[in-house]
C-alpha cells in the first residue's frame, strides 16, 4: 500500500532523479527499497516494490506515475478499438521483477515477501479515467452502457494480472495481495455483476499455488463477503470497519488491517489506544495481520512506524 518508503529519507534519497516506474524496472532498486523498511522497522514481512501498473506498462500501455497525483494513461480506452492496445503480458516482459523477487528472497531468508498485483476493477478505472478519479464517472458509464466492452476489458486485465502474480509465484514470494482500492465505489449488486467474475478469473487461477491470497479494497465495509466470495483467503479491512464487524461479515477467513494511516500523526496515548483497539478487534478473527488500513502517508514520522511495530510486537507475544 504505497508504504515501502514514501515516509524514509533513505527512500528518497535512492529514488531522487529516479522516474517511479523506471525504478521498478531494476532489480538492485528493488531490492533495496524493498529492504529499507524491513531494517528500519523490524516489520515481520517485505513488501516487494512495485506498483500495479507496472504490468500495464510492461504490456505496452503508454503511462506514467506521476509524483503526487499516481498513475496517468496517455490515451484512455474507451473504444473496442482502443482495447487493441491492452496487449496479453508476456512474462518475459517483467523479467526484472522476477530477477528482483529471486534477490530479495536470498536476502529475506525466513520474513515472508508479499507479492501483489492490481485487480481489474481499479486497474480498469485508471485505464478507462486515464488518472485517478474521484467518482470514476467514465468507468461506470463503460461499465453500464457498454457492458460487452467492460467485460471484454476487464477479462483481459484479469489475465495480464495472474500472469503477473504466477511470475512473482514462480519466483518465490510467501504471499499474494490482489488489491482494488477502488472497488468501494460500487454497490455489491454492481460488484457481483461487473467486477467479482474477473477478480474470481485471477484468485481461482492461483488456487493451485497454495499460497495466501489477500484481498484489499478501500470503503469495501459492505462488499467484504462478495470479496470473500470472489476466492480470497485472506481479507484486508481499511480503517473504517472495525474488524470484529468484519470479522463477523466473513466468517473464516483471517483478516488484515486496520489502524488508520492518519492516527500516526496522532498524540502517541491515541495510537497507542488506537492500536490495542486493532489488536483486540482482531483476535476475534481465525488470524490477523496487523497493518495499517491504507497506505502510510508521506509526511509519516518513521519513529512513529517503528514504535508501532515494536507495541503490535510486545502486545501480540502475551
Ligand atoms: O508499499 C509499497 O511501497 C510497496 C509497493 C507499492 C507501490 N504501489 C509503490 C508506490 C504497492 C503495493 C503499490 C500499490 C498501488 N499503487 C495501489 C494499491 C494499493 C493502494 O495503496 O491503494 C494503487 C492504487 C497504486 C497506484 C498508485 N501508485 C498511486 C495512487 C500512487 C501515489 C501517487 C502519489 O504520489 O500520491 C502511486 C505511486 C507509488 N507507488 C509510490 C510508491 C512508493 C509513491 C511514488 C513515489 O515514491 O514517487
Amino acid at each position: 500500500m504505497r508504504q515501502a518508503g514514501r515516509s524514509l529519507p533513505e527512500y528518497r534519497s535512492l529514488r531522487a532523479g529516479v522516474r517511479m516506474l523506471e525504478s521498478c524496472r531494476q532489480p538492485d532498486l528493488v531490492t533495496e527499497i524493498t529492504m529499507q523498511p524491513v531494517r528500519r522497522h523490524g516489520v515481520d514481512a517485505a513488501i516487494f516494490f512495485s506498483d500495479i501498473m507496472v504490468p500495464l506498462d510492461a504490456a505496452g500501455v503508454d503511462l506514467d506515475i506521476v509524483a503526487g497525483t499516481g498513475p496517468v494513461v496517455a490515451e484512455p480506452v474507451r473504444t473496442l478499438a482502443d482495447l487493441d492496445r491492452v496487449r496479453p503480458l508476456d512474462p518475459a516482459a517483467v523479467s526484472y521483477v522476477d530477477e528482483a523477487v529471486r534477490m530479495l528472497t536470498a536476502e529475506l531468508l525466513a520474513t515472508p515477501l508479499i507479492g501483489f498485483a492490481g485487480a481489474p476493477f481499479t486497474l480498469a478505472s485508471y485505464l478507462v479515467e486515464g488518472g485517478p478519479s474521484r467518482n470514476h464517472t467514465k468507468t461506470k458509464a463503460m461499465m453500464y452502457g457498454n457492458p460487452q466492452l467492460w467485460h471484454a476489458l476487464l477479462d483481459r486485465l484479469a489475465d495480464i494480472t495472474l500472469t503477473f502474480l504466477k511470475v512473482q509465484i514462480a519466483a518465490g514470494v510467501s504471499a499474494v495481495q490482489l488489491f482494488d482500492s477502488w472497488v468501494g465505489a460500487l454497490s455489491e449488486a454492481d460488484y457481483r455483476e461487473y467486477v467479482q467474475p474477473h477478480s474470481r478469473k485471477v484468485l481461482d487461477g492461483l488456487a493451485d499455488a497454495g499460497l495466501p491470497r489477500i484481498h484489499f479494497g478501500v470503503g469495501t465495509g459492505l462488499l467484504l463477503p462478495a470479496m470473500a466470495q470472489a476466492g480470497a483467503d485472506v481479507i484486508g479491512v481499511d480503517w473504517r470497519t472495525p474488524l470484529d464487524q468484519a470479522a463477523k461479515q466473513v466468517p473464516g477467513h483471517p483478516l488484515q488491517g486496520n489502524l488508520d494511516p492518519a492516527v500516526l500523526f496522532a498524540p502517541w496515548e491515541v495510537v497507542e489506544r488506537e492500536v490495542r483497539r486493532v489488536l483486540a478487534e482482531g483476535r476475534t478473527a481465525p488470524g490477523h495481520v496487523f497493518n495499517l488500513g491504507h497506505g502510510v502517508l508521506p509526511e509519516t514520522d518513521p519513529t512513529v512506524l517503528t514504535r508501532v511495530v515494536e507495541l503490535v510486537h510486545t502486545l501480540s507475544a502475551r
